[in-house]
């Protein structure tokens, strides 16, 4: 079966990614990452990549003099790789236009909470501040805005009195690492149609 080409763009510890390669390889998801690129040299990420034998690639911001020289050279990294279907997986900078004009509708991220509440950073703590009794973890298409796009997947999981931020983090994290790659599958097949704000998921049939 043809596999749908995954780049993966992540900052950090890459958990999700590795919830994304191990769905892949054991099928899954009838996809395959082929590479992985960080904008932090020192993102685990990419020896997680590395240990796959997946190309890992660190592209330095501060290196290209705008935003949109940095993107141009992740998109040419993605493109040499072939791929088909971008997912930040604790990517933390805001994808600008030159990656979303190129990868349109095909670009995903993963967040840490019920979106549209508590987007940006910290989302976690954020839901533990405003006291919340249900939080959880949100897989969207990215658009122009800050954790915005059309919602894909999202789980629920109980806030518990006297969570810490880093017990309710591992709760939902939990949840991410199933629904990422349900969301991956989802793409793979050819069962997600956006429309407007909302994503449809369509039956195996297509309807
Ligand atoms: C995950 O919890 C993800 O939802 C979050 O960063 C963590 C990355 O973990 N992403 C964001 O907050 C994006 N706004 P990981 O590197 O182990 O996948």
């Amino acid at each position: 079966m043809r596999k749908l080409r995954v780049g993966v763009l992540a900052s950090g510890r890459g958990s999700n990614l590795q919830a994304i390669i191990d769905a892949c390889s054991i099928g899954e998801a009838p996809a395959q990452v082929t590479v992985v690129v960080s904008d932090r040299a020192e993102a685990y990420a990419l020896d997680r990549a590395r240990q796959h034998g997946i190309p890992a690639v660190h592209i330095h911001p501060s290196y290209y003099g705008t935003k949109e020289e940095y993107e141009h050279r992740i998109v040419l990294e993605m493109r040499e790789y072939g791929v088909e279907l971008v997912c930040l997986a604790g990517y933390m900078r805001l994808v600008g236009g030159v990656l979303l004009d190129s990868f349109p509708d095909r670009i995903m991220n993963i967040h840490p909470a019920l979106l549209p509440s508590f987007k940006g950073l910290h989302g976690q703590r954020q839901a533990l501040e405003y006291g919340v009794k249900i939080s959880g973890c949100t897989v969207h298409f990215v658009d122009g805005g800050m954790d915005t796009g059309p919602i894909i997947i999202q789980a629920a999981v109980p806030v518990l009195s006297g969570d810490s931020e880093e017990d309710l983090s591992s709760r939902i994290l939990e949840q991410e690492h199933i629904i990422y790659p349900q969301a991956v599958k989802l793409f793979a097949e050819g069962r997600l149609r956006i429309d407007g704000k909302k994503v449809h998921v369509l039956d195996g049939s297509g309807q």
